[in-house]
């Protein structure tokens, strides 16, 4: 069998994407070619948390095609069902079942610190209690798996933080039951910019579509994006976040896209014309075998569908075992279902 053949015992990997807008190049970057990577050094688990997605209003019918979409997204940017398991948040119960579990090894202190939370949060005159406690999800998601390692983007630091603590929280309260998870985050892509707002982390949440590049966007609509990047005052190509973001942001893009490093980048472009186009070619170049990809499973339906299938049965034993030792753990009766 392919799988885990290289894996180390104990050596579990996992990660979390939301079917709650299109993948973005800040997605691709950030998380998901280093999930392509990891399954096939590690054992991985990849779950599309759709219960995430309803924390903020989404339409049923456009979450479900989103879910599928992101299924078949994920397949295409290269991840194989034959070596890591790729299922569906709400196909395996046991998410949730934790979750009660962690919450009530959570305080309200720790929830009201998460900066997710308040930006989300902010200026809603109603906010689900879901939002609040979206971080205790997250944090039953990895606890589940036992995963040693978390691939994730800069911005899921402070969740990384809180599966930690309840973690390590749990463990000294009710016995050794949960593996103390890691953040791994990437050296380069970890924080994709807006380009139209090069202060503002790229977001899945269509307020800026100009300045955000989808996976799926045509080569021209990237060109006509990354050429309207906001840039910075002055003309000079120099590398300094705080004060140049927008060209910054530029040239981080272009070093994740082509491997080096944005400091010796900037000395290779006097202007920021050329150093636009370098940028857009480079994204195309980088996604156009996820594009090939993509149509292939389009023709397929049943093949995504499937692959889920069975990721979920796979998901589901390892995360019914955990389930049952933290059960245990905490004093509830065993039951028969
Ligand atoms: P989500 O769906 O917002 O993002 C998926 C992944 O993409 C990364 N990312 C970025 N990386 C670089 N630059 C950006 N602008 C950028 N925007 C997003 C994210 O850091 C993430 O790795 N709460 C999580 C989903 C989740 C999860 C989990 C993750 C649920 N359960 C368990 C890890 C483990 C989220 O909303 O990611």
């Amino acid at each position: 069998m392919l799988r885990n053949m290289t894996a180390m015992p104990g050596d579990r990997v996992l990660s979390g994407i939301q079917p709650s807008g299109d993948v973005h190049i800040g997605n691709y970057l950030g998380a998901l070619r280093n999930w392509v990577v990891d399954q096939d050094a590690h054992d991985a688990f990849y779950v599309i948390v759709d219960l995430h997605a309803l924390t903020l209003d989404i339409d049923p019918a456009e979450l479900r095609r989103r879910t599928f979409g992101l299924a078949a997204t994920l397949f295409a940017v290269g991840l194989d069902p034959a070596r890591c398991t790729l299922f569906v948040q709400s196909h395996v119960h046991e998410h949730t079942g934790l979750t009660w579990l962690l919450e009530c090894t959570t305080t309200m202190g720790e929830l009201r610190r998460m900066t997710q939370f308040k930006d989300k949060a902010a200026g809603r005159d109603s906010v689900r209690v879901g939002l609040f406690t979206y971080p205790v999800l997250q944090a039953a998601d990895i606890l589940l798996y036992d995963a040693t390692r978390v691939p994730v983007g800069e911005d899921q630091r402070q969740h990384l933080e809180l599966a930690r603590d309840v973690a390590i929280r749990f463990n000294n309260r009710y016995g050794t039951t949960f593996t103390v998870p890691e953040a791994a985050v990437p050296k380069v892509g970890a924080r994709v910019m807006d380009l139209a707002h090069p202060e503002n982390k790229m977001s899945k949440s269509a307020t800026s579509p100009n300045g955000t590049v989808n996976v799926f966007d045509t080569p021209d609509e990237i060109r006509r994006k990354v050429r309207r990047a906001v840039t910075d005052t002055g003309s000079a190509v120099a590398y300094d976040p705080v004060t140049k973001p927008g060209v910054s942001n530029l040239l981080d893009l272009l070093a994740a896209a082509t491997g080096g490093s944005p400091q010796e980048l900037a000395g290779s472009f006097d202007r920021y014309g050329p150093l636009k186009d370098a940028v857009a070619e480079a994204l195309i170049e980088l996604l156009r075998p996820v594009w090939k990809r993509r149509e292939e499973l389009d023709d397929d339906p049943a093949a995504v569908h499937g692959a889920l299938a069975r990721g979920a049965e796979r998901a589901g034993d390892v995360a019914a075992a955990t389930l049952a030792r933290a059960r245990e753990a905490m004093g509830l009766l065993p039951g028969k279902r």
